[in-house]
Formats: structure tokens, sequence, C-alpha cells
């Protein structure tokens, strides 16, 4: 019996009814009903339900009893109606059924080590191990087709502004963007390395000195990292640079590009242009670069309610140059021992404290210290918090700056979740804006690019501080997680060398590692710039799934362990004297442990 199939399981319809048709797949569900068996057959397209009758092929009636979930199978027949009562209206082919009269058993299956259909609860790792039967579940082979569908949109958009898609090497050296690098030593030059490029960074700026002003790629790029739920060490960038642009050209054309993909993909429609707001207003508000903007809770400044304070540590705060932050929770009555639970998740979000202020549903205010506010605190709070009302609560944390901010930010997102402020359908972008061109480490004691080192500085720079100096990048943010990054570059060597001398490079150390750059940079580089979406996190988005892993065929573990395959794993010795490396003997202990 031939395998061709001529329909797909999921697809049978109407314009098949009494038509002998070929379907194969995978053996879903068996139900043996004496003298009749079931089956759900399985392919990409969906599920069909065959029939075997010994009346009508008692050969094939007899080879189906040593059928077995997972099994693969070919099978011919005649498509007929269910009978009435057994048409199952969940199923996209419900109303139909196969009558084999031909059954090939393609293959034979171990019992799953998962029933496809409990995948949701199973461990992952088991999941991640068997990644080829986890695929083959209707959730994963959804993702899988979105995304597919996803890059083909964002590339026909692409295609259609004039990009041309140039893949880069991964071979490469480094391209510092903050995370550690994974080396490759190279056989043929014992003793140097390779690096695998954490993004094409460096390449598709010189595709712009090379006079193509228009690229992109759907890039892979990898960091050595600390591993999140939205981080692997290999992901996939949709990557983007443009020559003879400003900030806005490449906004509008992400906001082009996610328009559509969100329009071909999920029918949803998003407005554009996306919110804009700076990355300070961005910090002082919602104390993040990525803030969720599908609910209020800003932060507010409460100095002006506490200048004249009693409260010793407030007071301290203040003459130290210190800020106070509040966030107003309105409508919701909050008990005592709730209200020192939320001191008590401060804390472990690494406050020193949480204050809470709160109004009763009789207008009286309760603080563990009310005895030290002014008499006149609601009338002041009004001022602040116009809608401050009955059932109202005030969360205060004081401190530095730049640390109790970022603290409120999370206590923020918490009560976000916690008073289900948040609209889980809700696709909400923005751009965040003028970030600060460093940040400084306060563990290495040195300046670092808060973006990288190619981000052009905003004009006027020459005249301020490090601390001061604003960048010409961007973020776009989705729901509180930063979908993508990019800038406009320096193009000049000067005043890439003032930001690498900004960096604490010297020169032999520009040379050494940017000598490339710094000489294109002499032949005629024009003004550009670009940025990058995170693919994975995209899809993770659309998709709501909890982990990136969701939306990647062959993820890595939390610990960047490829469950499936064993990889990393150790060579033999004679594979790493080939490339003049020997291991430290307590690394060699431990592999032969
Ligand atoms: P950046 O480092 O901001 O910029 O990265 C851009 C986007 O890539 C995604 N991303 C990740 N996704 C999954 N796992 C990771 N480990 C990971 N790291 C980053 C994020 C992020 O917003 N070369 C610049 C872009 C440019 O300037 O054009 C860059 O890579 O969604």
């Amino acid at each position: 019996m031939t395998i061709k199939r001529t329909v797909g399981c999921g697809l049978v319809s109407q314009n098949y009814f009494e038509q002998y048709v070929f379907l194969a797949g995978w053996v879903h569900r068996r139900r043996d009903h004496g003298g009749l068996i079931f089956i759900d057959l399985r392919d990409r397209t969906g599920l069909m339900q065959l029939v075997f009758n010994p009346e009508v092929c008692a050969v094939s009636h007899t080879a189906a009893h040593d059928l077995r979930s997972e099994y693969v199978i070919a099978v011919a027949g005649k498509v007929v109606k269910r009978e009435q009562n057994t048409v199952n209206a969940r199923l996209a082919t419900g109303e139909w059924e196969l009558m084999v009269d031909s059954l090939n058993i393609l293959n034979s299956a171990k019992t799953p080590p998962f029933a496809l259909d409990e995948a949701g609860v199973i461990d992952e790792e088991v999941r991640l191990t068997y990644r080829y039967m986890d695929l083959r579940r209707p959730e994963m082979h959804a993702k899988l087709a979105l995304r597919n569908k996803a890059l083909f949109v964002m590339r026909t958009v692409l295609q259609e502004e004039g990009f041309y898609e140039i893949e880069t090497p991964v071979l490469t050296k480094n391209t510092p963007e903050g995370a550690r690098e994974f080396l490759v030593p190279s056989r043929l030059n014992q003793g140097s390395f390779y690096v695998l490029p954490q993004s094409p960074q460096l390449y598709k700026q010189l595709l712009m000195a090379s006079g193509m002003e228009k690229y992109y790629q759907v890039a892979r790029c990898f960091r050595d990292e600390d591993l999140r739920a939205d981080r692997q060490p290999e992901f996939t960038q949709l990557d983007i640079e443009m020559s003879f642009v400003e900030e806005q050209d490449i906004q509008s054309l992400i906001e082009k590009i996610l328009q559509a993909l969100f329009k071909q993909t999920l029918n949803i429609t998003i407005p554009v242009p996306f919110k804009r707001m700076t990355y300070d207003y961005a910090f002082d508000t919602y104390g993040s670069d990525k803030p969720d903007l599908r609910f209020g809770l800003p932060i507010v400044h409460m100095h002006n309610i506490f200048a004249d304070t009693q409260l010793q540590f407030l007071k301290t705060v203040l003459q130290t140059d210190g800020k106070i932050g509040c966030l107003h929770v309105e409508n919701h009555i909050f008990t005592h021992s709730e209200l020192n639970r939320w001191t008590d998740k401060a804390l472990g979000l690494g406050a020193k404290g949480l204050l809470w202020i709160n109004i009763t549903s009789e207008g009286a205010v309760e603080s563990p210290v009310h005895k030290f506010l002014p008499a006149d605190f609601i009338a002041r709070a009004k001022m602040l918090f116009p809608t401050i009302g009955n059932n109202s609560t005030l969360f205060i944390m004081a401190g530095d700056y730049h640390k109790v901010w970022p603290l409120l930010g999370q206590l923020r997102l918490l009560l976000g979740q916690h008073l289900n402020l948040i609209n889980h359908d809700e696709f909400n972008f923005s751009w965040v804006t003028d970030f600060p061109l460093f940040e400084y480490d306060e563990k290495e004691k040195r300046w670092n690019a808060m973006h990288h080192p190619f981000t052009a500085p905003q004009p006027g720079y020459e005249s301020i501080d490090r601390s001061d100096m604003k960048a010409r990048a961007y973020d776009v943010v989705l729901n509180g997680v930063e979908l993508g990054g990019g800038s406009i570059r320096i193009h000049n060597r000067q005043a890439q060398q003032e930001v690498f001398n900004m960096l604490g490079l010297s020169a032999q150390e520009m040379e050494q590692k940017f000598g490339f750059l710094l000489k294109a940079q002499e032949y005629g580089f024009p003004p550009h710039g670009g940025i990058a979406l995170g693919i994975d996190r995209l899809l993770m988005m659309m998709t709501k799934s909890v982990s990136i892993r969701e939306v990647i065929a062959f993820p890595k573990t939390q610990r960047g362990f490829d469950l499936m395959m064993h990889a990393p794993t150790p060579v033999e010795q004679k594979v790493l004297h080939e490339y003049g490396i020997t291991l430290l003997p307590a690394v060699k202990a431990k592999i032969s442990e």
C-alpha cells in the first residue's frame, strides 16, 4: 500500500465525503469496542477518527489489535458520516470517520515516557529529554507554526521595505555587549579562540560602511549569562541596521513590523505610534526602564508631605539627599496582617523597610507611625494624590533614589498582580528613549556603556559629566519586558575614540580590540543606526508562555544543558590535544567523578 497521503487528518471535510482517501500519522488514541476498533489518527493538521470493522476489512481489523499509542501508520478507506449521536463537536473533523480497508504499520513505538495530552503537567526535564515527542503535542506544533508565520511576516515587511537579508559569521571576535562570551578554540591557530557573537553588532555596522544601506538578519546570538525564564544562552534576534536615518525612522519601521505581525498572526490591531517616555521618566514613575503600562500605580515623590517630619529615619533620608517614594492603592481594604505581609515582601526584595499608611473605610488614618504624622496629613496627601479617600493605602519607601526606586518598581508589579490590575489579554507597547550613555559598576569600580560602546552620545555631550551623558538609544518594551533595543551609532573615528577613552580603554587596547572599526570609520562610514528584537521573547509573549523555552524547538535548561543530546560533554584527551588544550587537574578530577 502506498504511503502517499491524499489529505491531512485534520483537513477531512464535506469535500471528501464518500471519497477514498489515504492518511498517515501517529496513533493518538485507541479504543477497542469489541467488534470495532477506533483510532484517533494524528498528523500535523489535526485528528481524524479511523474505524476498523472486520466486515469492511478483516485483515486490517486483526492488525489493528496490535496498534498502540504513537505507532506510525498509513491507512486507506472511505470517508463516511458519523452517526448523529457520535459526532464530536470539539474536533474539526468530528462529523467524519474513515472506514479503513487497508492498514500499513510503518513503525512501532515503545510506551511513551508521558501521555502526550498530559504533557502540560509533567516534569519539564522529561519533556526536554524527549523533546521530539514533546513537540508532537498540538500546543507545541501551534507555537512553532506561529513562530514560522511570525518570521515570514517580518521578512515580508522588510523585503517590501527594500532590506537585504545578509548572514554574518558565527565564528568571530568578541563584540562587547555586557555578557560573558562562549569561546571556540581554534585547531589551526592553537592558543587562539573565536568567540560566538553576542549579536552581529559590528558586522551590521560594517555592512553600512559597505553601502548596503538596509540590512536585516534573523540572527542567532550567544551569551554565556545566568539564565532566567526569558533568557537562553543561544537565542534569535531580528537584527536591523539602516544608513542615513534617525531614531524616528527605526522606531516607525519597528512599529510597522509589529503591527503587521500582530494583525496577520493573532488578528490583533496594535495602535501606533507606541507611547514614548524617556528613561528618566520611566525610572521616576515606574522604577524601571521597562515599565509594564497595562496598569497605573505610579510612584509618587512624597518629600513635600514629610519636609518637616518628626520621623527620624525620614529626616535622615531627606538630609542625605535621599528620596521618599510612594505607591497609592485605592479602593482596597488591607487587613493589618496583610499589610505586615507586604512589609515582609518588601524586605524580601531587599528593602530596608516599608511604611504603610491606611485610611480606613471610616476615614481614620492608621499607620505604625500614626502619632508622628502631621495633623493635616489627609489634606496634605490630597495635594499629591487627588483621589485619596476611604480605603486608600499608601506604601512608602525612603532612601537612596537609585536603590529605592527599583524596589518600589518591583513592589508595584507585585501589587498590580495581587490586586488583579493587569489585563492579561492586552499587548501594551512603548518606547523608552534617552538612556544614559554610561553606567557605573560599583563592584568593578568602572564605567560601562549602558547599551554598547558604539552608541552615539546625544549632542552637547562634550561639556557634561559622564554620569549625565545621554545616549541616542531606545528600547521597545512590551508589558514590562524589554523586547528590543537599539541606537544611532557613532560613525566617526574621533567620537568613537572619545567614548572608548571615557570607558577607560588605553590607545593600545582600542587598537587591539577595535582597530578594524576605527580604521573603517576613516574610509567613509555613513551615519547609521539600528535595533534588534528578541524573537524568542516576542513569541513567548504572543503565546502567553511561562518561559522562553516553550517557543524554542530545542532549548537548553536553566543550567545551559541540552538534556536530549547531552551537551555540553567532556571530550577525549586526544581531541583536546589537537587544540593544544590541557585541563586543570581539579577539572579533570571532577569530570572523572
Ligand atoms: P540587546 O543586548 O539589547 O541589543 O538585545 C536585543 C534583544 O535581544 C533579546 N535578548 C535575549 N533573548 C533571549 N535570551 C537572552 N539571553 C537575550 N539577551 C537579549 C532581548 C533584547 O531586547 N546589538 C544590540 C542591538 C542593537 O543595538 O542594534 C543588542 O543585541 O529581547
